[in-house]
């Protein structure tokens, strides 16, 4: 149709798209690009891609409508090779050619590297300054390239001249080091002036020989710090001159005096004295070395203070209103050796700083002034969660002098969610922040305690919520190849990856289980096969490893399990004590593993594998429901997170079972009072199950609820990020006396998954959303929920709105996608292809009827008016206590008439409130004595 519709300059891999890609370690890169404004009716049916290079021009026509990770059309590149690609579209007519993108590749190979990894002599302790390795490079004049390729055991910061090389922080990241170290590439053709120059890196103990988990371990990787920097210069003539890390170098002592990731910097401004020392050659496997996968970590923010107040103790305490992750940037003015200190918390108890949730991690900078001047202070290797900062040694602070500088790994943003709800869309704005945060490298459990790791189950529960947020294909990439790597051989997968907690026994349901649901939920959301394929070995050999341990009755049984962790009705010092069974919750994870791997194995055309995998996941279904399913469709232990597995998982039998589970299920939420009762394994699943149950009214009341515990009760409370415990700080503004008490978890807002796809309906159908499915799930809860993401092939939409009796529904089609419509209220579905949509349509969400002579005391429950002035009168009569108590003496009445309630409620406990309870209850509904 249309001739004009110019594709984007391609993506190549993982890639955020931009203009260039350096370093890259595939030789045959995939490529995908959308084609925006296009106006409907545009197909493609073929493309060409035009690959340039010092070798010439090539142009390759592919008749195919693909356009997302298309396979490279020519020949591998080698080690660094420099090209431009781009494309055009055919519909009836080529479209222009796109933007360029020009792509080159990294040192594909150990043989491309001739420098050797050097370390300090002497080789200095963790808490001694942090080492200044240097060389002098002599450029020639006719220079017309120069790249530096560079990894450190340890994190590295470099400088050519004194000026900072490229903005990476935290270099080379978190892999698992033993047998994936990254390293990186820079272009530094313009910091070389002919002649003479400096190199110099500084190195940092970072996550290699910094202190890592709560047990007090450190140098966990090794105790030497070691830099390789290799400095390729090539020459207008096509010379290259390589000046790689050798015993040349120097190692000199700086200002940073201390380093942790934990901790906090120290840092001494004065002019150094230290005289440089050599270093010597170190023996490291080069094997191990890998490009980036996905982008580097930066700093993506800064934040000026809200408020800078003094604190009841006296101390300078400044507020940036955000929990973030980084650092404080301050510019102060002292003398020579004035000390200036800062500390970090995420909240406030009585006014001053809260760091018992710290636990060990000291998370304080502090510096040694040069003097006499304005001065600059940021640490450089260390980072810290926090909200609040104290600052001590300086004269008074005024706003304008401290910033936070907020820090993480630098993805596009993909995703937004907004809605009629002010605390809705906060909760939602506090997932995206705790992803930030925690998205450092590693997707971590938290950014602040002596802990900040890559816990399977956290990432395994928020992989659908991260996926739509951000483009993170390419950092989860890396990580489950680090799963993988770190994988033991009898398939058990590690509780956190990198496995630095090295628990040989370790195996979880829900935190292993990441080793197949991550990579499927990545082939879901980005149509990445070649992904699947890769870690397909490891999706078989968790499963594997399971269903040995399930053994011939199909049942994983005892053992160690962290189980529906954080069930808010578990101790605050147990958090794995949960309502639902360990076995039930382990056994339930296998056959939906099972699952997911017969599919995968599917789609990747293992047929034999598919059939063995599927024929687990039946057997594993049926031990389940021989074991734990009742005939009628109670699910042992009969806890909101059962249900919610059983039933989104297929694991009952029976029609008429999953309804009636689907019934219990409503019912538990009913006696809860609404608030939330499951923990990390049932929290992204029960709004799904309730809407798979007909329940979707009590989702919202779920999901509306601000009353502790529930998703919205932090958000009353000021959190601007998502807590660890649903309970972090207690409603008297007091810190959960648990040990474990983040306010920056992202696991607990996993439920932003059904967000996106349940509330406002945008959902992938088929890989990478080739097809979507549109399925808005209006309420009278809202008056507008929407979605926008931007899917592999481009920008999709789903939002609705009630209007007096209407209801309008918008949706957005990518070019290359269709889309499967459910309007509410209207059986039949529509397919449709790309394009800009609106629908209008009677507001399907049923007028509320108040409970009336016939109703039952679940009419009451479900009639938000109704069941708001019940629980108002019988808190006012002092009956109960609150909702909470109201609904769990209500509970085994459910089914009796709602005239009765008051009788209901007072039968086993008199109470003197009861008669003025049933004078309130009158008008709203009518009692009887
Ligand atoms: C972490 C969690 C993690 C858990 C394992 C905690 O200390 O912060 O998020 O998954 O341990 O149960």
């Amino acid at each position: 149709m249309s001739a004009i519709a110019t594709p984007t300059r391609p993506r190549v891999e993982h890639w955020t798209s931009g203009e260039r890609v350096l370093g890259i370690g595939v030789a045959s890169p995939r490529l995908s690009w959308t084609v925006p404004d296009a106006g409907t009716g545009f197909r493609q049916v073929a493309y060409e891609v035009e690959v340039a290079g010092p070798g010439g021009r090539q142009v390759h026509l592919v008749r195919s409508a693909d356009q997302v990770l298309v396979p490279w059309p020519t020949t591998p590149l080698v080690s660094r090779e420099r090209v431009t690609v781009r494309v055009r579209v055919r519909d009836t007519e080529w479209s222009p050619w796109s933007d360029p993108v020009e792509v080159e590749t990294g040192l594909l190979t150990p043989a491309d590297w001739s420098a050797a990894f050097v370390s300090p002599v002497p080789t200095g302790e963790a808490d001694t300054s942090s080492p200044e390795l240097t060389c002098r490079i002599t450029a020639p004049e006719d220079l017309a390239a120069a790249r530096l390729y560079l990894t450190a055991h340890g994190v590295y910061v470099p400088f050519l001249n004194g000026v900072r090389i490229g903005q990476d922080l935290f270099a080379p990241g978190w892999t698992s080091y033993d047998h994936r170290l990254r390293y990186q590439t820079y272009d530094v053709t313009e910091l070389l002036c002919p002649g003479d120059n400096t190199l110099s890196v500084l190195l940092g103990n970072g996550w290699y020989r910094g202190r890592l988990g709560w047990r007090g371990q450190r140098a966990l990787y090794g105790d030497r710090l070691a830099l390789l920097a290799q400095l390729e210069l090539t020459t207008t003539t096509g010379e290259r001159h390589v000046h790689g890390t050798d015993d040349t170098w120097v190692a000199t002592p700086s200002g940073i005096l201390a380093d942790d990731l934990y901790d906090g910097q120290r840092t001494d401004l004065r002019p150094p004295s230290a005289r440089p020392a050599a270093v010597e050659r170190i023996d490291a496997d080069l094997t191990r070395l890998v490009a980036p996968d996905g982008p580097p970590v930066r700093a993506t923010e800064t934040l000026a203070p809200v408020t800078v107040t003094t604190s009841p103790a006296g101390r300078t305490v400044v507020d940036f209103g955000q929990n973030l992750v980084g650092w404080v940037r301050l510019r102060v003015r002292g003398a020579a050796g004035d000390e200036v200190t800062v500390r970090h918390a995420e909240v406030l108890e009585n006014g001053e700083l809260a760091t018992r949730p710290l636990r060990s991690a000291k998370a304080t900078d502090s510096y040694l002034l040069a003097g006499d001047t304005d001065e600059t202070l940021e640490p450089l290797f260390t980072f810290h969660g926090f909200r609040y900062a104290e600052i001590t040694g300086t004269g008074p602070i005024a706003a304008e002098d401290v910033t936070a500088v907020v820090i993480g790994t630098d993805l596009l943003r993909t995703g937004w969610f907004s809605s009629s709800s002010p605390t809705l869309d906060r909760f939602h704005e506090n997932v995206v922040w705790s992803m930030r945060g925690n998205f450092l490298d590693v997707p971590t459990d938290c950014p602040q305690r002596d802990e900040r790791m890559g816990w399977t189950g956290d990432i395994q529960v928020f992989g659908p919520t991260a996926t739509f947020l951000y483009d993170c294909a390419g950092m989860l990439t890396s990580w489950l190849a680090d799963l993988a790597a770190d994988q033991l051989e009898d398939g058990s997968v590690p509780f956190v990856v990198p496995d630095v907690l090295r628990d040989r026994s370790a195996s979880a349901a829900a935190w292993g289980d990441a080793a197949v649901a991550l990579p499927w939920t990545l082939y879901q959301r980005t149509g990445d096969l070649d992904l699947l394929a890769r870690q397909l070995p490891s999706m078989c050999a968790w499963v594997d490893h399971l269903a040995a341990l399930a053994g011939e009755n199909h049942l994983w049984t005892g053992g160690f399990q962290y189980g529906d962790w954080l069930d808010p009705d578990a101790p605050p010092q147990q958090p794995g004590l949960a309502k639902a069974h360990p076995d039930v919750v382990a056994t339930a994870h296998l056959a939906h593993s099972a699952e997911i791997l017969a599919l995968a194995s599917a789609v990747l055309g293992e047929a034999d594998a598919a059939t063995r995998y599927g024929g687990i996941a039946a057997a594993v279904r049926e031990a389940f429901a021989a074991e734990y399913v009742t005939a009628h469709g109670r699910v042992l232990s009969d806890s909101p997170t059962a249900y919610a597995m059983a039933l989104c998982w297929n694991l009952l039998p029976s029609a008429a079972q999953r309804a009636h589970a689907g019934t219990r299920l409503a019912d538990l939420v009913r006696a809860s009072g609404f608030r939330i009762s499951t923990g990390f394994v049932g929290t992204p699943l029960i709004c799904d199950a309730l809407v798979s149950a007909g329940q979707s009214e009590l989702a919202y009341r779920l999901l509306t609820q601000t009353g502790c515990p529930s998703w919205l009760y932090p958000v009353t409370m000021g959190a601007t990020t998502i807590w660890e415990r649903w309970d972090s700080m207690l409603p008297d503004g007091s810190i959960n006396p648990g040990s474990m008490t983040s306010f920056n978890h992202y696991a607990l807002g996993a439920v932003a998954d059904w967000l996106h796809r349940g509330v406002a309906g945008l959902a992938p159908a088929a890989p990478g959303y080739r097809a979507i499915l549109i399925r808005p799930t209006p309420t009278r809860q809202l008056d507008f929920a929407s979605a926008t993401h931007h899917t592999p092939y481009g920008q999709a939409h789903a939002s609705w709105r009630r209007t007096g009796d209407q209801l309008t529904v918008l949706a957005t089609v990518p070019v290359g996608a269709t889309a499967t419509v459910h309007l509410p209220g209207e059986p039949a579905r529509r397919i449709v292809g790309p394009g800009r949509y609106e629908w209008r349509l009677p507001d399907p969400t049923p007028v509320p009827r108040p409970p009336g002579p016939t109703s039952t005391i679940r009419d009451v429950f479900d009639h938000v008016d109704t069941w708001t002035s019940v629980v108002a009168a019988a808190c006012a009569t002092e009956v109960v206590s609150g909702e909470v108590e109201l609904a769990r003496r209500l509970a085994p009445y459910l089914d009796a008439p709602a005239s009765e309630l008051v009788s209901c409620l007072t039968r086993d406990r008199p109470a003197p409130g009861s008669d003025e309870l049933r004078t309130a209850l009158h008008p709203v509904v009518p009692q009887r004595d």
